[in-house]
């Protein structure tokens, strides 16, 4: 008997599956094309206090093997997203809201107004516009601030969403942990960029998808080593060869991005291939495999 079902937290996962912000909408797009039996939570695409508009068009580029985005976090504000938690709540699926905000009060004020959702989940790629506006998640004082401070306005499992551009990714993912996180989220999106040759204009955005596994993949790892709390991993997963090397660097659940752009019913895809694994090597759950990998080097 095959047993997938994860704690993070106080949530409890029926599956290891997440779908991971802004790929997913506020899971309401995905009905009758996502299998949400496979699925064993929705995180919300990014929210703030107040309406964002985002960035103009181009927001997406297809690179090789990934994609470049610069949606600039477009959202309709906290209050119209709540709006939608009778529509949102139809899957029978938890729900996480990711929340980014630009103050430590913004995101205190925004994770005390979360408490129909199961669980919050912190996007530290955002710029701290108080402290000269440094990404919270680059430095692990700043991101064990702002952690520790919404851990006193929510009893809610808090997950802290961990940016890899950083040299200091351990020693955040740390501070994070002791300012009192359930769980890690890692990785947010590369740093990239994309030039126009006709116009020779450029933009800054985000790289995700198949480009990034390997990088991604070693960041899950690397934190793995460090931390004790669980670990949501994800970068680049297409299938369950990718989820299941996730699992072996150290994540206890894996997270579905771009690739849910892509192909929609991939929970279920990729569920099965991880089922159809553990059963031809006798094991019993993800417990059996994770963290188990061994360095050759
Ligand atoms: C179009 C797009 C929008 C995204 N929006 C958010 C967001 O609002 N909040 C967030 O924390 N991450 C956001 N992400 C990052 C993803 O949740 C995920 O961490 C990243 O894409 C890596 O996973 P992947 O390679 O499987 O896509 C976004 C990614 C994409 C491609």
């Amino acid at each position: 008997m095959i047993d997938l079902s994860v704690k993070i937290g106080e949530l409890e996962l029926k599956t290891p599956i997440v779908l991971a912000s802004g790929t997913c909408g506020y899971g309401i797009e995905l009905k009758g094309i996502t299998d949400f039996g496979a699925v064993g939570a929705i995180t919300i695409k990014g929210v703030s206090l107040t309406p964002k508009e985002g960035n103009p068009p181009p927001r997406i580029f297809e690179t090789p093997c990934g994609v470049l985005n610069r949606i600039g976090l477009e959202n309709p504000g906290i209050e119209k997203v709540l709006e939608l938690m009778p529509e949102m709540r139809k899957p029978g699926v938890p729900l996480i809201a990711n929340l980014h905000a630009e103050t430590v009060d913004d995101f205190k004020k925004l994770a005390a107004l979360c408490m129909d959702f199961d669980a919050i989940e912190l996007n530290l790629s955002c710029p701290n516009v108080k402290e000269g506006g440094i990404v919270w998640g680059k430095d692990p004082s700043l991101a064990g601030r702002v952690t520790g401070e919404v851990r006193k306005v929510t009893k809610k499992t808090l997950i802290v969403k961990l940016t890899p551009n950083t040299d200091r990714l351990e020693d955040v993912a740390l501070a994070c942990e002791e300012a009192g996180a359930d769980a890690l989220s890692l990785v947010n999106t590369y740093q990239g960029m994309e030039i126009d040759l006709d116009t020779w204009e450029a933009w800054r955005g985000g790289l995700s998808g198949p480009a990034i596994r390997p990088l991604a993949l070693f960041a899950v790892r690397r934190v793995y080593e460090k931390v004790k709390i669980p670990l949501i991993g994800m970068g680049g997963i297409k299938d369950e060869n990718d989820a299941i090397k996730f699992f072996l660097a150290g994540a206890s659940a894996i997270g579905l991005g771009s690739i849910m752009l892509r192909d929609p019913e991939a929970p279920r895809r990729v569920l099965s291939g991880i089922i159809k694994y553990l059963k031809e090597r006798n094991l019993h759950g993800i417990k059996d495999i994770k963290g188990r990998l061994r360095w050759k080097d």
